[in-house]
């Protein structure tokens, strides 16, 4: 039987990355170009400066992922790319690409929803079984979301403020850490306790929606009146009682949903589900609350933005022939 192959391009933000992806679920390569360097003196992503990264990296990405995988452009099945969530620019620029490809060997293109990808990353390891739920959380967005079937997504819940990402960013900024803190107070938070108890959010709420930005303010107000008072605090502990609030709220809440649900699998998906606290969070409840529930979590590599996971949810879409034209826009908006 002939191999399905798909070349997968994501440009969304700041990572320029192009994958091969045979039938949907095993990775043959996965490029990923980051340019948080140049960002990081501006403590966030330059929309201009993302984009011209991309139109300098896209190329070589391409012939890299590509030689890597051992393909041929004419062994290709289809072309896919992200098409937003985003940087409109940044979008762009890999919405181009994927269409000169498409018409230069006239495969099929593939417009593939960014979170989508977030999600189908689980299936570069595992099956999806459904109905399952998938906890998306990234620097852009938070959100709990329902598949009923392959291709199928409803958002119960979601942020009504910051993301996730963008709040551990944020007071990653206030402790002065480099751009993005995420990581770096996972790290801290590792060392530290909560002892500073801040608030947890809409925990008790009869929804599945969060707020983290009363919890980042929490947070900005004791570090600017304990330097006004000349007080000394902790940072480990501080980042131990930030992540201590964030993880109980999404723990919480996720389990509550999966149970009133009554879903076969729950997968975390985005860069925040590199975060340690969390993914051993979710593992103890999961284990404790719902042990007959499968519970995915992808590898550190494709936790954070790349091209594999545009790949593996390109595939569903390639199955249902849901193929886009030429016209193909960026839609920097893109919801579900
Ligand atoms: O999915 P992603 O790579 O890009 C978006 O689509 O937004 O997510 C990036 C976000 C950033 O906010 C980054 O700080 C956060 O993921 N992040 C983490 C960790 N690793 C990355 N946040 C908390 N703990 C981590 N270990
Ligand atoms: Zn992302």
């Amino acid at each position: 039987t002939k191999r399905n192959l798909i070349l997968a391009i994501e440009t969304s933000c700041d990572e320029t990355s192009v994958a091969v992806v045979e039938n949907g679920h095993r990775l043959l390569s996965n490029i990923v170009a980051s340019q948080i360097k140049s960002h990081m003196r501006f403590g966030g992503v330059v929309p201009e400066i993302a984009s011209r990264h991309h139109v300098e990296q896209i190329t070589q990405c391409i012939e890299e992922a590509l030689e890597e995988a051992s393909v041929a452009y004419q062994e290709l099945s289809a072309v896919a790319v992200t098409n937003g969530p985003g940087l409109v620019g940044a979008l762009l620029i890999g919405v181009n690409a994927a269409k000169a490809i498409a018409y230069a060997y006239n495969l099929p293109l593939i417009a593939v929803n960014h979170m989508a990808g977030h999600i189908y990353a689980n299936r570069l390891i595992q099956p999806l079984v459904f109905p399952l739920l998938a906890l998306v959380v990234s620097g852009g967005h938070t959100e709990l979301v329902y598949m009923e079937e392959d291709g199928k997504f409803e958002i119960i819940g979601e942020t009504r403020d910051d993301a996730a990402g963008e709040a551990y960013d944020k007071i990653g900024r206030v402790l002065g850490l480099p751009y993005p803190g995420g990581k770096r107070i996972d790290e801290m938070a590792q060392i530290g306790k909560d002892t500073y108890h801040f608030p947890r959010a809409m925990l008790k709420d009869d929804n599945y929606d969060f707020s983290f930005s009363g919890l980042k303010s929490s947070f900005i107000n004791l570090v600017h009146n304990a330097k006004q008072k000349g007080e000394e605090l902790d940072a480990d502990n501080l980042a131990a009682s930030f992540q201590a609030s964030v993880v109980e709220v999404l723990v919480t809440k996720t389990i509550r949903a999966a149970k009133e649900l009554g879903v076969k699998q729950l997968v975390l998906a985005g860069g925040v589900a590199a975060n340690q606290g969390l993914r051993n969070g979710l593992s103890k409840a999961m284990a404790q609350e719902l042990p007959e529930v499968e519970f995915l979590i992808p590898p550190l590599a494709l936790c954070g933005d790349n091209a594999a996971m545009i790949g593996a949810a390109a595939y569903i879409e390639y199955n249902q022939q849901q193929f886009a034209d030429y016209d193909l826009n960026a839609q920097p908006g893109l919801t579900f």
